[in-house]
């Protein structure tokens, strides 16, 4: 089982590049499926989530070579089956977009209800919605979600809620079904535009992406394509946040501020120094901050994925500050394992108090989930003493190399094998 050991207390500074976006990677690589052809993708995270959708497309018969450590080449012109095999698919959630991509090519598709943090119910009807618009059918079957269709044709699909997964899948659905599709109440997340660009660049006829409602012309057939991935405004805005809570200075390099507002203004809420750049920003902390409340909501809204970091951060503030989970049921777990660091924090359903304590301090604790795990590698970088953060193949599912960005920033922290109870039963 592997573990960090973190020793806080040091302020990070220096320069940190980031990487591509984890939730574009992982939506476009199951979007290579319609090219028919040959896809370049550059600027691809070397995370697991990625790792193990490459094994799907293999599974499926795409031939996948890396180019580099960041640049893949992807060819399903070789795809010979339409089934993601269940061990691969259950573990990580982005495979449903495996459904909408093959069912567009191959008119049918089999992929695993899907896994990924256990963040409260994460319902796929609105996906199912979208692809019965468009003439399919689905049938569950033990574990496995089955799509099909003989033809499929557009739609006008206004979806119940704002969902990601739901418009970035309905797009994938409805590049080649006849006639113009119209998706209303869609998601505007920037990867939601990088998506619709990687798909415009293989030919398809995408307006709109980034608003409200986006509009997809069918085009006959897709082709291979270039493409470089935005980059990850998740990881970014953790490292923001680590640089103002461990009271440090970091020059975050390779970004797209825009896609950033929503943290750089509630960073400069609670006192912290921010300087944008072209294609950084420069995050100077402070020795106190000052409480604020957040409200998690789709983009442009503050996101929910950064509301755990963004709560460490909170802890320390002077006074009483507010988070409310405007998404997810269950996003609070890693408050519990905070207060175990001293944090002072009550959590009532989707609304978390947090009363600002003057230090965190070390303990032993677990990430519960991906961005779970990110706060408390924040928690433990500014806490007083030794941590040993436990689970971490949580983290590393999201974050390229974070071991190594942190140290040459200057943290504290080293990851450590143990073998758990099953390898010490079979070494003896
Ligand atoms: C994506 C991100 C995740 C992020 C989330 C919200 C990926 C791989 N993951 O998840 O990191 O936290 O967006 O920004 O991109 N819902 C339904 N029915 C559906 C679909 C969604 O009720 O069919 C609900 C969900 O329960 C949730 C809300 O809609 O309450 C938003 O979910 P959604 O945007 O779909 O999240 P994901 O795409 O799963």
């Amino acid at each position: 089982m592997e573990k960090y050991i973190i020793t806080g207390g040091k302020p990070l500074k220096g320069e940190v590049t980031i990487s591509g976006a984890k939730n574009a990677a992982v939506a476009i690589l199951p979007a290579t499926v319609l090219a028919n052809d040959v896809c370049i993708i550059e600027n691809l995270p070397d995370i697991s989530d990625v790792r193990m959708e490459i094994d799907m497309l293999k599974a499926l018969g795409a031939r996948v070579e890396r180019l580099s450590p960041t640049v893949l080449k992807i060819d399903t012109s070789t795809i010979d089956c339409t089934e993601v095999p269940l061990e691969l698919g259950i573990k990580m959630r982005a495979s449903y977009y495996f459904l909408g991509s093959l069912l567009s090519r191959f008119g049918e598709a089999n992929v695993p209800m899907p896994g990924g943090c256990n963040l409260g119910a994460r319902p796929i009807d609105q996906h199912l919605k979208a692809f019965m618009a468009l003439n399919a059918t689905y049938e569950l079957d033990y574990s496995m979600i089955n799509v099909s269709t003989e033809h499929l044709t557009a739609a006008h699909v206004f979806f119940d809620m704002v969902s990601v997964g739901a418009t970035i899948n309905a797009m994938l659905a409805a590049v080649m079904a006849d006639g113009t599709t119209i998706l209303e109440n869609v998601a505007k997340e920037p990867h939601i535009v990088d998506v619709a660009n990687f798909l415009n660049t293989m030919g398809a006829d995408i307006r709109g992406a980034g608003t409200d409602v986006i509009k997809i012309n069918g085009v006959k057939r897709m082709h291979g394509a270039n493409y470089s991935i935005i980059p990850d405004q998740i990881e970014a805005g953790t490292f923001m946040v680590m640089a103002a809570a461990s009271r440090g200075d970091i020059l975050v390099k390779n970004i797209i501020p825009k896609h950033l507002e929503a943290i750089t203004s509630k960073l400069r809420a609670v006192g912290a120094e921010v300087y944008e750049f072209d294609d950084s920003i420069h995050i100077i902390g402070v020795d106190r901050y000052e409480s604020t409340n957040i409200k998690t909501m789709p983009h442009p809204g503050f996101p929910t994925d950064l509301q755990p970091v963004m709560g460490v951060l909170l802890c320390i503030a002077d006074g009483t500050s507010i988070i409310t989970e405007g998404i997810w049921d269950s996003r609070f777990k890693y408050c519990d394992e905070l207060n175990k660091m001293g944090a002072s924090i009550q959590v009532e359903g989707r609304v978390a108090v947090f009363e600002g304590v003057e230090k965190l301090k070390a303990a032993p604790v677990k990430a519960t989930d991906l961005r779970a795990g990110a706060a408390l590698v924040t928690a433990a970088l500014i806490a007083e003493g030794t941590s040993e953060i436990s689970e971490v193949q949580h983290v590393e599912r999201g974050y390229v190399d974070i071991v190594k960005k942190i140290r040459a920033l200057g943290g504290d922290i080293r990851k450590i094998d143990i073998p758990d109870d099953e390898a010490l039963k079979k070494a003896y």
